[in-house]
């Protein structure tokens, strides 16, 4: 069958260089004579017959623009599928609901779709084919970098620069009012993001979700060396899905228990809101209720005063920057190319230098910070030298 009309959609949380992978895909579609039709709202509008038409023309400065013009959502169309008792009815549900799904192609009028999104978003892609071989190409979006088949998503670095300059510049207001800042990074439940943009600026104290930490020895320890060895500011990156060791959460803690993190809300994937904990207040409520890491600081004439500091959405908004917008245009013609071909049920990655192609199957699975890493080395030596007295530096 001859590809006419392609859909395209964008689901997940937006990102910088979505608008990238749009345009480029447009640009080759536009050259090899096919129509190109934007799906709106993600999965919600593909089920609601959401479209716009996208005409190369149109949009001439589009992969610098951040965001995405084909607006998004997190809607799910598998979540039926959760109430499922058993693995047999689990089964039938996801084939039925991918069949449902693949007769939408004939209502839109589209031979073939690409989906740009996350683990959450491509995983519906990657049913629809393997359930009923629908005509899918998928294209790999997080700010949080957390997908294994591609070694960098588009929007990750953009969002790293965003967190390293907010980290560089608390500095100052830090330093002024030798205060202890918290800062909570996004990132769900993979640390990637906190770890680039605090080993950037240089943070003393960096917490992710793949190590969870101990309040006394990562924290209040390292605090009343820093103080002690003549350090009077300090920075502290923390991942918003961070979170205590079950030992330090019994020991240690006051204000949250093992049962406030179980009884996070989920989203429509399952996934815990972690914003919704905010670590990072937690943390300075529980500093501020620690008289003796107080009399630590008094010791050397300073007071304590602890504030904690949200980047949130600011990490995700404006403009991507040169990489991500390059990256999003390499990604958006290799998945044109896919459609091109016929070869559909594979995604487009970033593997070395080079764009390749892998099974949508492998490409929704998730990456976490492994342990050999140099940039968790790099971290643990920014903790280690930075807690010896100043004068023998
Ligand atoms: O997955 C990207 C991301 O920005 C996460 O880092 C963050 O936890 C989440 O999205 C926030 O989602 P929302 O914009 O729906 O609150």
């Amino acid at each position: 069958m001859t590809i006419k009309k392609v859909g395209i959609l964008t689901g997940g949380g937006d990102c910088p260089g979505l608008n990238s992978v749009l345009y480029a895909i447009m640009l080759k579609a536009f050259d090899a004579g096919i129509e190109c039709v934007g799906i709106l709202r993600g999965w919600k509008g593909f089920l609601n017959n959401e479209t716009i038409p996208l005409n190369v023309a149109e949009h001439d400065d589009l992969h610098t623009i951040g965001g995405t013009h084909l607006y998004t959502s997190r809607r799910n169309p598998f979540k039926p599928v959760s109430r499922a008792k058993t693995e047999e009815e689990t089964e039938t549900l996801k084939k039925q609901i991918a069949q449902e799904l693949a007769k939408q192609f004939d209502v839109l009028g589209i031979d073939a779709l690409i989906v740009i999104g996350g683990d959450d978003t491509l995983g519906v892609a990657n049913a629809m084919y393997e359930y009923s071989k629908a005509k899918v190409v998928g294209c790999p979006k997080t700010i949080d970098n957390d997908l294994a088949g591609t070694h960098y998503t588009f929007g990750f670095w953009s969002a790293v620069q965003l967190a390293s300059n907010a980290l560089d510049n608390l500095t100052t207001t830090a330093r002024s009012h030798q205060r202890v800042f918290v800062v909570e990074i996004m990132g769900r439940d993979a640390g990637f993001l906190t770890l680039y943009s605090g080993i950037s600026s240089g943070a003393d104290i960096i917490l992710i979700p793949e190590h969870p930490f101990d309040l006394e020895k990562d924290v209040i320890e390292i605090l009343k060396k820093r103080v002690n060895a003549g350090y009077k500011y300090h920075i502290i990156a923390c991942s918003e899905g961070a979170y205590p060791k079950k030992e330090s959460l019994i020991k240690d803690f006051k204000t949250i228990s093992q049962e406030t993190i179980e009884n996070l809300p989920k989203d429509e994937f399952g996934n815990p809101k972690l914003q919704a904990l905010n670590i990072s207040q937690i943390l300075v409520d529980e500093l501020n209720l620690r008289e003796d890491l107080k009399a630590e600081f008094q010791k050397n004439n300073i007071d304590f005063e602890c504030r904690s500091v949200v980047l949130g959405h600011t990490m995700r908004a404006g403009t991507p920057n040169a990489f991500d917008r390059i990256l999003g245009l390499r990604f958006g013609l290799a998945a044109m190319k896919l459609v091109l071909n016929g070869d559909f049920g594979k995604m487009v990655a970033l593997q070395g230098n080079k764009i390749v192609n892998i099974p949508l199957s492998e490409g929704v699975k998730k990456k976490y910070i492994q342990s050999d890493n140099d940039k968790l080395e790099l971290r643990d030596l920014l903790v280690r030298v930075r807690v010896k007295s100043k004068e023998i530096l």
